[in-house]
């Protein structure tokens, strides 16, 4: 009878014991919640209901590269930086969202993963060579982007001529409608709005005063994910991923130098 009683409770230990591996697994497996802004075409944007995109599979290769479980949510450009500051709703973004000094005060960047600048989208004739041109039209921009800040500094923060609007899908509708007589955003998006709308006859136009940018994910300040995802990142630019999603979204081969210089 006593062997059975000591049989039994090396049972419920043994047990125990793999219950307690399992629930620590299962810390380990937190699922992030990662927001997005998927209106960004073609680095995040909705094809029917799924989130699709350059950033989507970027962030896929580095999430299995870390070893992380995450789902993407769609939460639109002002509430992923609001929600990442208060690091409540979602965990981090991917968001082609650009590492500058004034959001460093406020949040953490992970290591520079894209390499971009704006570019002005006019209608093809249209007078405008370079930036200055723009003083005297009016601008459609995504609100809270660095396409609003050259605009601003051009045109004065409170200009009636710089129209900003919540997303940058609706600024190119502006455009649409000739509310505006340019837009400004990331070149990706303006190459890829000019090639899928051909009928439309609008150009890109380059200034040399814009600068070069790099997308960081953005971070909550002080958050531990970083030393996560930037060995991961280094690793995807590294072993071919990188180039083989670029090749994926752009057709073309990368040019790395850049990008690996600010690494
Ligand atoms: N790179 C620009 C910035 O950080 C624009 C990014 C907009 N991204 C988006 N998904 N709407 O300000």
């Amino acid at each position: 009878m006593k062997k059975i009683v000591l049989v039994l409770l090396a049972f419920v230990l043994v047990f125990s014991l793999a219950a307690c591996g399992k629930s620590d697994d299962s810390a380990a497996g937190k699922t992030y919640t990662v927001g997005t802004d998927a209106t960004y075409a073609p680095m995040e944007f909705m094809d029917k209901d799924k989130i699709v995109g350059f950033d989507i599979d970027f962030l896929k290769a580095v999430m299995k590269e870390a070893g992380l479980n995450y789902k993407v949510k769609n939460v639109g450009w002002d509430a992923l930086f609001a929600s990442v500051k208060q690091a409540t709703e979602i965990d981090f973004g991917i968001s082609s969202v650009t590492i500058n000094d004034e959001r460093k005060q406020t949040y953490d960047f992970s290591a520079p993963y894209f390499e971009s600048t704006n570019l002005i989208m006019v209608k093809e004739g249209s007078s405008v060579k370079s930036a200055a041109d723009l003083k005297n039209l009016k601008v459609a921009v995504q609100g809270a982007t660095t396409a609003d800040d050259i605009i601003s500094d051009l045109k004065g923060k409170t200009s009636s001529d710089l129209k900003r609007f919540e997303s940058n899908a609706l600024a190119f509708l502006e455009m649409d409608k000739g509310g505006v007589d340019a837009v400004v955003a990331d070149n990706m998006i303006i190459n890829e709005y000019v090639k899928n709308n051909p009928d439309k006859k609008y150009v890109a136009i380059s200034d040399s005063s814009f600068a070069s940018e790099y997308y960081g994910l953005l971070l909550p300040k002080d958050s531990d994910l970083k030393a996560k995802l930037d060995p991961a990142i280094k690793t995807v630019l590294e072993n071919g991923e990188y180039a083989k999603i670029y090749k994926k979204w752009f057709g073309a081969e990368p040019d790395l130098t850049n990008l690996n210089a600010q690494q």
